[in-house]
């Protein structure tokens, strides 16, 4: 197929946008929010509006191709070679059930399960970062009130910025990192014995066998972690038990940044994964060292989840 990669992005903005503007209306709350699986995995009637306007305004522009997103995903549903829009209307639901402001459209388009457009919108603060696959990515500031009618002026492209946004510094090693590492929902079990271990060990000292990161984080968005490592201004991000749709387009913006997603288990560094993975490690992009501090990680830090 021939695909129109730059007109597919450019409808992929303009629906995060609007998007954006329902999300920002709602007024969530932690009573009137539903929850799926246990009482930490919310979701609420925004979350669910806004992938109704996000898959009829596709369905309407793309009728041919496939769509999977959270909030209609059935268990089972598998993700397919054929071009698939994977989406999360609300990337941070439990920030937006908080009024905390990390929180994203995550609009990704993939083909042969290999993620090849993203766009991901933070309607709180204006960041939009778009990519695709083999031309760049991009972060681009949206002023308040602009995005929506100007979104097709040149005028703001001019103000895009090519991500890495600071000079890629090369990668000494996990003792000069911050790390992001996530809670998930999942929270039973040996996964999520793993990743407490993974977060003491990544803090502990090295004389006692850790990594002594500079820090970590947990942050709430899987998308807009992405985002940063592919701005560089986070080096590296683990997290086991997130779906496709949670990375498909982060994963676009930040492998055209020069970052890179792989298993977070222990594996072959040649080997690509699959945006259907649930286990990834990413890595911001680097004049050096990249695929030492992810061996180093392996060898170091990570225990084995499974998902
Ligand atoms: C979640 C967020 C969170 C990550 C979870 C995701 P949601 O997505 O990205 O940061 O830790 O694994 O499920 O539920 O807010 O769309």
């Amino acid at each position: 197929t021939n695909i129109d990669l730059p007109q597919l992005r450019d409808h992929l903005v303009t629906i995060a946008l609007q998007a954006g503007e329902m999300i920002t209306a709602a007024k969530p709350s932690t009573t009137s929010s539903g929850t799926k699986k246990n009482s930490a995995d919310l979701v609420t009637e925004t979350d669910q509006a806004v992938e109704a306007f996000i898959s009829s305004e596709l369905k309407r522009l793309y009728p041919s191709f496939a769509f999977m997103g959270e909030e209609t995903y059935k268990p089972g549903q598998k993700l397919g070679d054929e071009p698939t829009f994977v989406v999360d209307p609300i990337d941070g639901t439990t920030n937006f059930v908080h009024r905390h402001p990390y929180v994203s459209v995550s609009l990704g388009f993939a083909v042969s399960k290999i993620p090849t457009v993203g766009v991901v919108y933070n309607p709180f603060t204006g960041k939009l970062y778009s990519g695709i696959r083999g031309q760049g990515s991009f972060l681009q500031e949206i002023h308040h009130g602009q995005g929506v009618q100007n979104n097709n002026d040149s005028h703001h492209l001019h103000q895009q910025h090519r991500l890495p946004l600071k000079d890629p510094e090369p990668l000494t090693g996990l003792d000069s990192c911050v790390v992001v590492i996530e809670f998930g929902s999942d929270r039973s079990g040996t996964n999520w014995k793993t990743k407490c271990d993974t977060w003491a060990r990544l803090g502990r000292s090295k004389d006692e066998g850790g990594a002594m990161v500079h820090s970590a984080r947990a942050l709430g968005s899987a998308a807009l972690n992405l985002c940063a490592v592919a701005e560089g201004t986070l080096d590296v991000y683990w997290e086991g038990g997130c779906w496709a749709w949670d990375v498909c387009a982060g994963w676009v913006i930040l492998t055209e940044a020069g970052g890179k997603v792989v298993d977070a288990n222990p594996a072959d560094w040649e080997v690509p994964i699959p945006v259907d993975h649930r286990k990834y490690l990413a890595v911001r992009g680097a004049t050096a060292g990249q695929r030492e501090l992810v061996e180093e990680f392996w060898t170091n830090v990570e225990g084995t989840l499974e998902y």
